[in-house]
């Protein structure tokens, strides 16, 4: 009878501990989602546009990464400040071109799971290749991204 007990017990245990981490891993990755949003900068270049300019001063010593959207591209543009250059990351999954979501940390695709870090190298499969970069340069206090120049 103490046995059935203990067994019981255990099972308990164990059911209850595999739904706290369930719960755990649920609320990490609620949490990695909610984390530091990025800035959004909206451009109005119409579609057909291939030159996106982003002023130098949506960056400062905190904030190193912003989201650029436009109607000249169907995915957004993640602009990196690199050292005193900029990389502009199309997010785009090339595993099957869903969009990708960035965090301070990483740049991830909810479709299957790829991952890419902040130089567009993946990080994580299924995806094999990295992400598309567009060309950039620092002209009259503002970035340009050139999007017919994809390197
Ligand atoms: S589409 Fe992104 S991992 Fe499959």
């Amino acid at each position: 009878m103490k046995n059935a007990i203990t067994m019981k017990s255990r099972r308990d245990f164990i059911k209850t501990g595999c739904i706290a981490c369930m719960g755990l891993t649920g609320m990490a990755s609620l949490l990695e989602a909610c984390s530091a949003p990025l800035q959004v900068v909206k451009l109005t270049n119409p579609s057909g546009s291939d030159l996106l300019t982003v002023p130098l001063s949506k960056f400062t010593d905190q904030i190193k990464m912003v989201l650029v959207r436009s109607a000249a591209v169907d995915d957004d543009i993640l602009l990196v400040k690199n050292g005193e250059s900029y990389r502009a990351l199309l997010m785009m999954c090339t595993h099957e071109g869903v969009a990708l979501t960035a965090t301070d940390s990483k740049i991830y695709c909810n479709a299957h799971g790829s991952q890419f870090d902040f130089a567009g190298n993946v990080t994580k499969e299924p995806a094999l290749k990295p992400l598309k970069q567009f060309k950039t340069e620092i002209l009259n206090n503002s970035i340009n991204i050139y999007l017919n120049q994809k390197i």
